[in-house]
């Protein structure tokens, strides 16, 4: 009887992955207060987007704000962690949510307005800028369901006006509706100012 216990829970479990990970799934969907964010008279708006489905362009900007943030914390061991997360960016697993600070934030309104009537919400015109990312991914860890945040990347200008929180309450959001037991992420000891962020900040 314990055997078919296990054997159903595992069943239910990897049902519950594949249900997220399905490839026409918005994780957007439910959260639409979530595309559009303002701080201090800057406009950002959220995108998402998927691994295997990347720009040659995304996957330069990627690169590079990798560069730019974690050369530094990772040290001597940078050339190799530069190539696994070359490998994980364009994984089909994987899950984006892209950052874009909007040039026109009235033009936003208008077009969110225009989106209660019934139209599409029109998010991120070729006019704005991208300033971060998070790539996260629906997977096992130890035999539970949880969402894993494989990177949360800001720009250094973008930085400490409150995006990075936004960012982590709407992936807990997505989790809770994934059913996900657990939001799960790792942190260099040495990356001191995000470890801050996730334990001081976040709790
Ligand atoms: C870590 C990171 C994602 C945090 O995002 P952020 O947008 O800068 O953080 P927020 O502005 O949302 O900060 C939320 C809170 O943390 C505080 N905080 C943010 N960065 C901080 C820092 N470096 N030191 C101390 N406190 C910080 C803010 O004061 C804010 O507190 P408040 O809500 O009381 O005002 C972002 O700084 C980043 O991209 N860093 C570089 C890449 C990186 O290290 N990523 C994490 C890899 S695991």
């Amino acid at each position: 009887m314990k055997r078919k216990e296990i054997i159903e829970r595992k069943k239910a479990i990897s049902e519950i992955i594949k249900c997220a990970c399905a490839p026409d799934r918005d994780h957007f969907s439910s959260f639409s207060q979530f595309r559009h964010y303002e701080y201090n008279g800057h406009s950002f708006c959220l995108k998402s987007g998927c691994g295997d489905k990347l720009s040659s362009k995304l996957k330069h900007y990627i690169q590079n704000i990798l560069k730019v943030n974690m050369e530094r914390v990772y040290g001597s061991e940078w050339q190799a962690e530069e190539k696994t997360k070359r490998k994980e960016m364009v994984s089909p697993e994987a899950r984006y949510i892209f950052v874009y600070e909007t040039v026109d934030s009235d033009a936003y309104r208008m077009s969110e307005t225009v989106g209660e009537r019934g139209s599409q919400t029109v998010c991120a015109s070729d006019k704005d800028t991208i300033v971060g990312f998070v790539h996260f991914r629906f997977t096992l860890e130890e035999e539970v369901p949880v969402l894993y945040v494989y990177e949360l990347q800001l720009e250094p200008r973008v930085q400490g006006k409150g995006l990075g929180k936004f960012l982590m309450q709407l992936i807990e959001l997505i989790a809770c509706e994934n059913r996900m037991s657990a939001v799960v992420l790792t942190v260099q000891k040495e990356n001191f100012s995000a470890l801050n962020f996730y334990t001081s900040k976040l709790r």
